[in-house]
């Protein structure tokens, strides 16, 4: 007499790409949890989800041989399955050649269709041999039986591709219909070990079509989340440890335009406010156009808010931005940086720039320099410009040689660098406000690492114990007096007031 047991496998998620991609992993995490399922290595995994980046090509090369190196591994072994999330999966042409091109990928999900998992893993996880499976106890018999060959008593999976077997099982892929447009994010699932700081993905995809990305092809067009499903999973968070929240959107302002009673931004940042234990509200991407004056005052009146603006601009050559597709002039964006500076004085800012897009002259390489001395960003994400194939630049040249685009991109860290000591030295002696996020240990030496409220990073020990009552953890509000300064983060101590 045999007892099945079909067992719980192990889960491994590999995450490369922006914030969005960390939330959906940690939602896919909480499933796999809920559904008893062990987090382990690469190696150990019977289900290894790959959550993928398109926006440049070093993140996509990097799943590539992952992909390569799990098709091994399979061949390997009968028990893997192997799943494709992010922005690697786009409509079905991108999912059919990943499927020619990859065989062994099992599984093509977006997040917003991962209550397929649980389904998919009972289709592919249930052994599909009757002898030798997993967890079957073998009750012994009087009669003495002949032992079955080792291949029969190994688990046989629907997945098999194992020693040479034809694949028989089509991937599983779940696209969104044609015109779908209500945003459907698996919010009952938070995040499984929630840290104090937690994002909230609130806008899915994006409606600017930028002539250098990818995100709206492979993301979609945007969707609004509601607000109430919003405050509902903002409660979770908080009451599983969340202290700080960073809502999420490729054009964060444009939140609600979709939504039948329209809230904004600032809407939705007041009814964040209202729950208690939630100490700071953070928010990005921004977009010039999409933000409205009275957006930004009511923002800047609310106490949980951070002053903290992350407002890509791209380029600082018109020219560029036409190309770009943008949609604004640099004349535009900096009345919108002036305006942001007057109602909400305090606000720091970050930008991104992508330097040698095709056809940029040294000329309009200068104007994009010239606007960061103009500006004084306190922190520029510089990238060196990818052709990312079916977007509307990749038709056009990519006509500035890697050298020359390194050669740029080291020139705006250079200018940068000089700019954000500046900036960070007007700190020196300050008290900041700082969110503890975690211990943090280099060359030795243990300090605890936070934020303060213009996202500046924080390093402080831990004060002795002859002047401190108090033992930190993550999570805490400390003030601290900054004494040293990097371009890149503020050192201080503790101070109890
Ligand atoms: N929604 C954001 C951008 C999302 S993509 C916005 O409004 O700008 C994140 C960043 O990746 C972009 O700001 C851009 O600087 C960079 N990026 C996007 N496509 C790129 C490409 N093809 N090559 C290099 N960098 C790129
Ligand atoms: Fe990409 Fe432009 Fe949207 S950079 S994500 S298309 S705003």
């Amino acid at each position: 007499m045999t007892t099945t047991h079909i067992p719980r496998g192990k889960y491994h998620i590999w995450t490369v790409g922006c914030q969005m991609n960390q939330a959906d992993s940690q939602r896919i995490q909480t499933m796999l949890d809920e559904l008893g399922w062990e987090e382990a290595s690469m190696e150990q995994a019977n289900l290894v989800v790959l959550n993928t980046c398109s926006v440049r090509s070093a993140p996509e090369v990097k799943a590539h041989n992952q992909l390569a190196h799990l098709k091994r591994a399979k061949e390997q072994r009968s028990d893997l399955l192997v799943a494709l999330m992010g922005c690697m999966i786009g409509n079905q042409k991108t999912i059919d050649d990943l499927s020619k091109r990859y065989p062994h990928i099992d599984l093509f999900m977006k997040v917003e269709h991962s209550d397929i998992l649980p389904h998919f893993l009972e289709e592919r996880w249930t052994p599909i041999s009757g002898a030798g499976c997993l967890d079957v106890e073998l009750l012994p018999s009087d009669e003495p039986q002949e032992l079955e060959p080792i291949e029969n008593l190994l688990p046989t999976f629907a997945t098999s591709t194992a020693r040479g077997k034809k694949q028989t099982v089509l991937p599983m892929a779940i696209t969104p219909k044609p015109g779908e447009r209500i945003a459907h994010y698996p919010t009952k699932i938070e995040p499984a070990r929630v840290s104090p700081t937690a994002w909230l993905p609130i806008v899915l995809g994006c409606n600017k079509v930028c002539t250098y990305c990818i995100v709206p092809y492979r993301r979609g067009r945007e969707r609004s989340r509601p607000l109430d499903e919003l405050m509902l999973e903002a409660r979770t968070l908080v009451d599983k440890g969340a202290r700080e929240l960073t809502l999420l959107g490729q054009t964060v302002e444009s939140y609600g335009l979709d939504l039948p009673e329209q809230p904004d931004l600032a809407d939705l940042m007041t009814s964040l406010s209202e729950i208690d234990g939630l100490q700071r509200i953070r928010f990005m991407t921004s977009y010039p156009r999409y933000m409205t004056d009275s957006m930004i005052e009511r923002m800047a009146h609310l106490p949980k808010v951070c002053e903290h603006l992350n407002i890509p601009v791209q380029s600082g050559d018109d020219e560029m931005l036409k190309r770009m597709k943008r949609g604004y002039t640099l004349e535009e964006y900096c009345e919108r940086i002036d305006r942001v500076r007057e109602l909400w004085p305090s606000i720091s800012l970050s930008t991104d720039i992508i330097v040698g897009f095709c056809g940029e002259t040294e000329e309009e390489f200068q104007h994009t320099l010239d606007l960061i001395e103009k500006i004084r960003f306190d922190v520029v994400h510089v990238a060196a410009y990818s052709v990312r194939p079916g977007t509307v630049a990749s038709r056009w040249e990519d006509d500035v040689p890697l050298q020359e685009k390194k050669r740029r991109l080291h020139a705006v860290e250079e200018v940068q660098a000089r700019i954000a000591l500046e900036r960070n030295q007007t700190s020196l002696g300050q008290i900041e406000e700082v969110m503890i996020e975690d211990l943090n240990t280099t060359h030795g030496r243990q300090q605890w690492r936070g934020r303060n409220r213009t996202n500046k990073l924080v390093f402080f020990p831990q004060p002795e114990a002859s002047t401190s009552q108090r033992v930190y953890q993550p999570g805490d509000l400390v003030s601290v007096r900054i004494e040293h300064v990097t371009p890149w983060s503020l050192q201080g101590c503790a101070v109890e007031l």
